[in-house]
């Protein structure tokens, strides 16, 4: 499948429908995803990434039907992790001597993978490639998301190529954002952001300042995954500016894994006490040990506070509550309130281990964490109740 985009550019990648995983087991795509290459025809023609490799045959086969590759004059690796670079070796056993466009660091990253002293040209922000009517500018774009990224401006036809950045894993046989459900791309984008792209929001901004400051047209942003913002594409970088400014709704989510109930029935007392301190608020509740972490994540980035709790197990917290919060710690919240709570029958540290990890992973933690002995009775209950309402006030 290939389609044009405009009449000079076919998007010639591929759209997995099945994948259900993305980096490996981490990221949950419940939508699929796509890895967008471009073909852009001029007196010189240029091809803007390729797939992931498990489509390497599939690409350079399909690639073949819509150009004669000896035509290719140019590649342009926009970043060198395996879903877009995956059918470079594929494709230069074709054409080996046709130049790559790519950052410095994305020399190391893709002759790091494929150990291949292909004829790489580094470019920096600034640099331009002629295409005839037309030029590439670059603009490196490190961190969003590997060291290695750049995008490419596309003259004339006011394209911005932005790989990583303003992409969703979501397939759609019309991939443009006018075709579209608006809430499931948004959904999409907005998990894409938290999951991927949060540890890098002063950079996301400092870029988007940059390249608004170019002052370039802009007729379309041609992301590396999902759906092209051809309708207003200005509306991705206006979101991305505000989910990079520490971004919060009117949010609560609270967190547990549970043995024998007692944390679920504290868990779903504390949010009785927040509904009845804050009838505005919306509270969410997750067992991150049933629930996709993904989807968590994407919560507690909507949030403006989360509760995490954990009975206590050996000292200290759950399996499960131990793998959301690494998450948690590594994607760097800001600005977001916290607390803990957990069940115990014996030594009962698990709060206490919850609280500590918040503190660690940036958050305002209330207090060092509530702990109800046993299996929670009306008193108990009550104690959750308070809680809940003290840390709604306390936000
Ligand atoms: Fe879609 Fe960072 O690769």
């Amino acid at each position: 499948m290939s389609f044009e985009i405009k009449d000079t550019i076919t998007w010639v990648g591929k759209i997995d429908w099945e994948l259900r995983h993305f980096h490996g087991e981490e990221y949950s795509t419940r939508r699929g995803s796509s890895y967008n290459a471009y073909l852009v025809r001029d007196e010189k023609t240029v091809l803007i990434d390729t797939v992931w490799a498990p489509f390497a045959k599939e690409f350079v086969a399909k690639l073949k039907e819509e150009i004669d590759l000896n035509k290719i004059d140019y590649i342009v690796a926009l970043h060198g992790e395996v879903d877009h670079s995956g059918a470079l070796p594929e494709l230069m056993r074709e054409i080996p001597n046709t130049p790559i466009y790519c950052t410095a660091n994305a020399v190391k990253s893709i002759k790091g993978q494929y150990h291949q002293d292909w004829d790489f040209r580094p470019v920096k922000t600034g640099d331009r490639l002629s295409l005839g009517a037309r030029e590439l500018i670059f603009i490196e774009a490190a961190m969003l998301h590997w060291p290695d990224n750049m995008m490419a401006y596309l003259t004339g036809d006011s394209i911005l190529f932005s790989n990583d950045a303003f992409g969703q894993h979501f397939a759609s046989e019309r991939p443009f954002n006018d075709a579209v459900d608006q809430s499931e791309l948004y959904q999409e984008a907005t998990k894409y952001y938290a999951n991927i792209l949060n540890p890098f929001s002063k950079l996301v901004d400092k870029k988007i300042k940059e390249i608004l400051g170019l002052n370039l047209p802009l007729t379309m942003i041609c992301p590396s995954h999902g759906i092209i913002w051809r309708d207003n594409p200005l509306q991705i970088v206006e979101a991305y500016t505000k989910w990079a400014a520490d971004y919060q709704e009117n949010q609560i989510t609270i967190i547990y894994d549970t043995m024998w109930n007692g944390t679920r029935r504290m868990a779903e007392a504390i949010a009785d006490g927040i509904r009845q301190q804050d009838g505005t608020v919306t509270v969410k509740l997750y067992n991150s040990a049933r629930s996709d972490k993904t989807e968590i994540i994407a919560e507690v980035f909507k949030s403006k506070g989360i509760l995490v709790g954990s009975p206590t197990v050996n000292r200290g917290v759950l399996s499960s509550t131990a793998g959301i919060m690494e998450e948690i710690k590594g994607l760097s919240f800001k600005n977001k309130k916290a607390a803990a709570f957990g069940a115990y029958g014996w030594s009962g540290e698990s709060a206490k281990v919850i609280a500590g990890m918040l503190r660690e992973s940036g958050f305002a933690v209330m207090d060092d964490g509530l702990r109800e002995l046993w299996s929670p009775d009306e008193q108990a209950l009550d104690a959750c109740v308070r809680y809940g309402r003290e840390f709604a006030e306390k936000l």
